[in-house]
């Protein structure tokens, strides 16, 4: 791996447990960085027993020596990271260096009360379910070129300009649509100010990093956010999130240029799960979906919401295998399956007649949907101690080996337990 630039995304609807890959491949590289997404995040890594959640933070801000990049696609809320890499120090974490892009746009208290106020005025059926970290009002003001950039928190004339242009927009649209109080200028311009100079010696020149490290032969990860699924243009489109979360998003979002990237690995749990609304086709809402869910942990890292739970589905996976151009398959949580006597996975839907093996560009909704499923026998060992392929029960490596020959691609890395040590590389 080393001197490779590789892309880790999530190939289903997001918490497939990217976090724990990051962190367990962070060892071979010397950069990681973010690209895409906010604090609507929730990377999970357990590291010595000890748990630790990062929400803006790239997964490898736990090895020292390396460096952590917050590329200029994310969208950082500085509260947040304030509080992440302060309570990251408290507990003498803070390994590696860490630099935020200039030019990362600001996540404002503004889009966080308009996220929440837009959700709320949704109809039923409508609605996206979001994190309301302000994600989606951010990523608009940075298309409609008002953002707020994480260099302008440094130069307190253009930030005025900025904070005046916003606010005065803002506070209608508060005031006079959602019913809530305005910002003050004078408030707003201070703690932005003082994000400014709290961030100071993180800000700097992100892309520089990542291609310089690339220049040398040093090996770098990127750390996908959210889900393909959930991606803005390829994801299930309202119900997604506002950024490009598959492998694409890479590029766009650190700086560099796509012929520099080696691979792209997608984690894929070894069932579904869902947060927030939209479609999910092979959803189990009886004692099956309950029974992944509490073997799961299957609650958001990021707003403790109930994970909605089902069966693995390879018309998913597939078309993730598409959209991303992946060349491995890191399955996850494969250890969850352990004692359910079968198996189902879902190979293909059927619509008016019509059968697709790969999801379609506009999804039908479910009750014009058939779906079709294979049914593998399970197991009752555990899996937890297994650190090769050849240590799993038969019927484990049945299910990996199932999945390879559905998409057509290796399953390179299986997580059997939330720990760093609980993986079985069987292909990196
Ligand atoms: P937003 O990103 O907060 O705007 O939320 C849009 C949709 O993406 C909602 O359905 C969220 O539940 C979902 N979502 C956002 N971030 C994550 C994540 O990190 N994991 C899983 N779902 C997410």
């Amino acid at each position: 791996m080393k001197g490779k630039a590789e892309v880790i995304i999530g190939a289903q609807w997001g918490d497939e447990g990217k976090g724990r890959i990051v962190d367990a491949l962070a060892d071979r590289v010397e950069v990681v960085v973010r690209y895409q997404g906010g604090a609507n995040a929730g990377h999970t890594v357990i590291v010595e027993g000890e748990k630790h959640v990062f929400h803006l933070l790239p997964s490898g801000m736990l090895y020292p020596g390396k460096t952590c990049v917050i590329g200029n696609g994310v969208v950082v809320d500085p509260d947040q990271f304030l509080s992440e890499i302060g309570e990251l120090r408290e507990r003498r974490k803070d390994k590696a260096r860490l630099v935020i892009s200039e030019s990362a746009h600001v996540v404002m208290p503004y889009h966080k009360i308009i996220d929440e106020a837009e959700e709320k005025r949704r109809s039923k059926g409508r609605k996206i379910g979001t994190t309301k970290r302000g994600i989606g009002p951010c990523y608009a003001d940075k298309v409609n070129r008002i953002g707020i950039r994480v260099g302008d928190l440094l130069a307190a004339d253009t930030l005025r300009e900025k904070v005046i242009e916003n606010l005065e927009i803002k506070n209608l649209l508060l005031t006079r649509i959602f019913n809530e109080a305005p910002i003050p200028f004078e408030e707003q311009m201070e703690k932005a100010l003082a994000w400014g100079q709290q961030m100071s010696p993180y800000i700097g020149d992100g892309a520089a990093i990542v291609n310089d490290a690339l220049d040398k032969g040093r090996g770098v990860l990127f750390e996908g956010a959210q889900g393909t699924l959930l991606d803005v243009d390829h994801g299930t489109y309202p119900f997604v999130t506002s950024s490009s979360a598959s492998a694409g998003g890479a590029c766009i979002g650190s700086g560099v240029g796509p012929t520099r990237i080696d691979r792209v690995l997608g984690v894929a749990k070894a069932y579904c799960t869902r947060v927030g609304e939209g479609p999910f086709p092979t959803e189990e809402l009886g004692a099956v979906g309950e029974r992944l869910r509490e073997a799961g942990g299957e609650y958001g890292a990021t707003t403790g919401r109930p994970r909605r739970c089902g069966w693995l589905d390879m018309v998913a996976l597939r078309y993730a295998v598409r959209v991303n151009g992946l060349g491995g398959i890191a399955l996850t949580k494969l250890d969850v399956l352990t004692g359910l006597d079968r198996l189902q996975v879902c190979t293909g839907y059927e619509c008016e007649g019509k059968l697709y093996d790969i999801l379609p560009p506009r999804l039908p909704g479910a009750e014009n949907l058939v779906l079709h499923y294979e049914t593998l026998p399970g197991w009752s060992e555990d899996l937890s101690g297994c650190r090769k392929i050849e240590e799993l029960p038969v019927a484990a490596r049945n299910y990996v080996q199932f999945i390879e020959e559905k998409c057509g691609v290796p399953v390179v890395l299986i997580g059997v337990g939330s720990g760093r040590e609980q993986t079985i590389l069987s292909g990196l």
